[in-house]
């Protein structure tokens, strides 16, 4: 069995260290994983006078997720929170009431930073709307990631053995995850 990995990239910045950490994840992961990049930079901002008639790009948002066996989410920290284009697209999939695109959807966060914290503030708040909305997440390992430009190409090769094995560990754990939630709650064809 393969499974269907979204991944979602926290930042909408042109050199995204977060986008390049998303390349490393996908090079380090267990071959049973499969990813494709849900994006969020074409939402419009969120409002419930859409409720009644999502546009095609909330659709997509939806159908992208519904798609995906589990989802990761790869961000940078803003002002100690999550980036506003990310909420604004995790407030788009949580709706229409009642269709809330993230219940039951297997999940992890990840996110790399320049500072010591390495985005652990970020993840906190991302965990805390992940509950609410309801999906189950790995609580473990976390993985907060310094970044560190030497050790991280700009097409996500690690280049030191101590992160690489972080990393690829992470992944692993991710797919062990992923294996165990859909065990008890089987996507519905
Ligand atoms: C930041 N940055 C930042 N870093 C951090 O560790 N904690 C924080 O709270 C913040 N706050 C913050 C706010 C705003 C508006 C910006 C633009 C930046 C720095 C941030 O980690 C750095 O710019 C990273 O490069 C962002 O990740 P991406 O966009 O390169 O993936």
């Amino acid at each position: 069995t393969t499974y269907r990995v979204g991944y979602f990239v926290g930042s909408l910045a042109t050199h995204s260290i977060n986008r390049t950490l998303s390349k490393a994840l996908i090079r380090l992961a267990p071959s049973d994983l499969e990813f494709f990049e849900i994006p969020i930079k074409d939402l419009p901002l969120y409002s419930y006078d859409y409720d009644s008639d999502y546009p095609a790009a909330g659709k997509e948002l939806k159908g992208a997720i519904a798609s995906a066996d589990a989802v990761i989410f790869v961000t940078p920290e803003y002002n100690r929170s999550i980036p506003g284009a990310l909420k604004n697209a995790i407030d788009w999939a949580s709706r229409p009431w009642g269709s809330n695109s993230f219940a039951d959807k297997p999940s992890a966060v990840i996110g790399a930073s320049p500072g010591t914290l390495g985005t652990a503030l970020a993840q906190q708040s991302l965990r805390a709307v992940l509950s609410f909305c309801n999906s189950p997440q790995m609580n473990a390992p976390e993985a907060y990631v310094r970044f560190n430009p030497d050790v991280f190409t700009s097409d996500g090769e690690v280049t030191e053995e101590k992160t690489e094995n972080f990393l690829r560990n992470f992944m692993k754990e991710f797919r062990d995850h992923v294996v165990r939630v859909l065990t008890v709650l089987p996507r519905k064809p």
